[in-house]
């Protein structure tokens, strides 16, 4: 009988998941003794009964490396250790379902997992490793904010998305002579807005690592409306919000989520510059999802490749707890305790952050 090696794609969903699938099933095929098997929508699959596995051949992967999101589905709420059930009063409670997870897993052979993941999902690999459970991260998110890995597969793809955005929006904002907001993803670290600011050639940037003053804007975009430019851009990451203030957040009221749902923060700025004597005409948009979907760019196809190939070979060698991570233009591996200790965050002293200054950009501060 084969070993079985499991996959699951968890958290919120990016471009390159399903060729880190690809990759993982690929190099799998060139060992006799290996299967690898995909849970559905994370681990609900192993969590269900009855349980939804499928085998993951070289068949199923083929051609998959250039789809968006992931064959297997994903979902951020619930999970192993918060498994949402109704009581008998009709109310939604989360029970602790790891243990049976884990007997589940040996019940059907499952030698060692493998769980492509953000920061939440990897707590969730840490969790079960802990608990005995042969386990690989592969990192995953569009925000960057992964510690320990230099990118995460889906950025890359996610500042495509979000520099087109400011291109179009740029020729907009000329034509009407107005101030442009563009809200991109990214809950604590500013990484897709930074970029994407850069290479659209914003005027202003607005990231987590900075609170700005919304003075200091007001003075940059008079600066810019005075010197005959009649029209400006902004970038706004939807984790923004002002020196003394907040995030703009709404709870959600979907069974197991328990993330803030972030959204709003280029409307507030719309509306504290409008207070603060802002007179150029002004539009907001929130772009939203469509940064996570779509084909992955060269870039998140090869870095999931590189992680799939690696993640599989670490099963091979025994390497468990750890999770793969890009550094340097390498492949390495790094213990997930590690990963998960802190956010990559932007670096505010960074040549990015030099570099951006450099061109003028203004970043509230
Ligand atoms: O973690 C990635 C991310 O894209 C965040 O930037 C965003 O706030 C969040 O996911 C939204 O997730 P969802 O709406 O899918 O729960």
């Amino acid at each position: 009988m084969k070993k079985r090696c499991l996959v699951v794609t968890g958290g919120g969903d990016c471009p390159g998941l399903n060729a880190v699938i690809r990759a993982i099933v690929k190099r799998a095929s060139q060992e006799k003794d290996w299967e690898i098997i995909g849970s559905t929508d994370a681990f609900n699959g192993v969590l269900k009964e009855p349980m939804e596995l499928v085998v993951l051949d070289k068949k199923t992967v083929a051609g998959i490396h250039v789809r968006g999101g992931t064959i297997l589905g994903t979902t951020n709420k619930g999970g192993p250790f918060n498994w949402p059930v109704k009581n008998k009063d009709g109310l939604w409670v989360e029970v602790d379902k790891s243990r049976e997870m884990l007997q589940k897993l040996k019940d059907n052979n499952i030698e060692a997992v493998i769980n492509i993941g953000g920061d939440g999902s990897q707590a969730i690999s840490q969790k079960l490793f802990e608990m005995g459970l042969n386990i690989i991260g592969v990192p995953k998110t569009i925000d960057n904010d992964l510690s320990a890995t230099d990118y995460t597969f889906g950025f890359q793809t996610a500042v495509e998305i979000a520099t087109d955005a400011v291109d179009k929006l740029v020729t907009t904002a000329f034509s009407h002579h107005r101030i442009m907001i563009l809200e991109v993803m990214g809950r604590a670290a500013g990484w897709i807005a930074l970029h994407a600011a850069i290479a659209g050639g914003a005027e202003i940037c607005l990231i987590p690592e900075i609170p700005y003053d919304i003075r200091k804007i007001k003075t940059r975009i008079d600066r810019r409306v005075n010197s005959g430019k009649g029209f400006a851009n902004i970038v706004i990451a939807e984790g923004a919000f002002p020196k003394h203030g907040t995030v703009i957040a709404q709870k959600s009221d979907e069974i197991g989520y328990h993330n803030l749902r972030l959204s709003g923060a280029a409307t507030r700025l719309m509306h504290e510059l409008k207070t603060i004597g802002v007179k150029t005409d002004m539009r907001s948009t929130i772009l939203g999802h469509i940064q996570r979907g779509g084909i992955p760019c060269a870039f998140d196809r090869i870095l999931a490749t590189r992680f799939g190939v690696k993640a599989f070979e670490m099963i091979l060698e025994g390497d468990f707890g750890k999770m793969v991570s890009y550094r340097n233009h390498d492949i390495m591996t790094v213990s997930i305790k590690e990963a998960i200790e802190r956010y990559n965050l932007v670096d505010v002293n960074s040549n990015l952050i030099e570099t951006a200054r450099g061109v003028g950009i203004g970043f509230g501060d």
